[in-house]
């Protein structure tokens, strides 16, 4: 595998990728500009909050590990971002999660109203695969980006993101087993960040077990990604997370520190997170951005 892009370090790489994914967000989101103007301005709002952009950034990386380019993998990070922006706007609505701070400031629906919110965030969701379909380099080769876009609409749909969502609102307020929880868990964050790390994989060719040890990778930092966050809920405060650091309790949400105990969620996150980074073992160097996201999706304090 060649390992490039080595010659920068960790941090200006990510600060690079973040550039590129935002330029990339801005000139998807100018494209549509025969949107009605409150339309529009609701999906700006909605995609550039202060987020991590975290499955952009692993997109990237998982590009570093397969040798790309970080212009091979723009349309792929902007469209996991798109569709993970729209799970936000839809995620915190009176009718799901019913919270009114994100990302440090007013939620969609709040900044402007429902129905605004509903319609940015449907509008959000099919601009992903506008994106990916309107990519010239992607439709010069038309069986990958099929199998690129059959990554995020799986993971995006009522076997995972959506499906996830589902499950979640139909456990609350009820003691679920560990089993469950982790469907659950896997499904609803689990699925989106497991696609930004395997559509490049579409882009080249790995063999069986690369790209198998890479799934077994993507599908556990998912997993980690999702404890983490119910973690910071107990760990940190509202005005540190951005978002609201009661939501889980008074939704009654079926959490691994509800389920297991804090004690023993740090742990299953230890865990979890041990597990991916065996499964990176064969790459080599070539996987350390990975490494050093996955270090930082279990250590962040938002
Ligand atoms: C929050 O995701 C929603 C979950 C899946 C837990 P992030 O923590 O990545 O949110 P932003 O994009 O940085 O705001
Ligand atoms: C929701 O998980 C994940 C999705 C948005 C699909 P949470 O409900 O825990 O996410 P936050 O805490 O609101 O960001
Ligand atoms: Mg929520
Ligand atoms: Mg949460």
């Amino acid at each position: 595998m060649i390992a490039r892009h080595r010659n920068m370090p960790f941090g200006q790489r990510m600060d690079n990728y973040i550039q590129r994914v935002e330029k990339k967000l801005a000139e998807i989101l100018a494209h549509e500009n025969s949107a009605p103007a409150l339309l529009q301005e609701a999906m700006s709002y909605a995609v550039f909050g202060a987020g991590k952009r975290i499955r952009p950034l692993l997109s990237y990386a998982s590009g570093e590990l397969l040798g790309l380019k970080g212009t091979a993998i723009d349309a792929i990070a902007a469209s996991i971002e798109l569709v993970h922006a729209y799970s936000l706007v839809h995620d915190d609505l009176p009718a799901m999660d019913n919270d009114d701070l994100r990302r440090g400031r007013a939620a969609t629906h709040r900044e402007f109203d429902e129905a605004v919110a509903i319609l940015a965030g449907d509008a959000l969701q099919t601009l992903a695969f506008y994106c990916l379909t309107s990519d010239p380099e992607l439709c010069k080769q038309t069986q990958t980006q099929t199998k690129i876009i059959h990554w995020l609409a799986r993971a995006a749909g009522p076997s995972g993101m959506v499906g996830g969502q589902a499950l979640d609102i139909s456990v609350e307020g009820k003691q679920i087993n560990e089993t469950l929880l982790k469907d659950i868990h896997k499904r609803k964050t689990g699925e989106l960040i497991r696609a930004a790390i395997m559509m490049p994989t579409e882009l080249t060719k790995l063999n069986a077990q690369e790209k198998h040890s890479l799934d077994k990778f993507a599908q556990n930092i998912g997993l980690a990604f999702q404890i983490r966050d119910d973690l910071l809920e107990v760990e940190e405060d509202t005005a540190t997370l951005g978002k609201s650091a009661e939501s889980d309790k008074k939704q009654l949400k079926a959490t691994y520190p509800s389920t297991l105990g804090i004690e023993e969620a740090r742990q299953r996150l230890n865990e979890v997170y041990s597990l991916a980074l065996d499964a990176l073992q064969i790459f080599g160097d070539s996987s350390e951005s990975l490494i050093e996201l996955s270090e930082f999706i279990i250590s962040r304090k938002k």
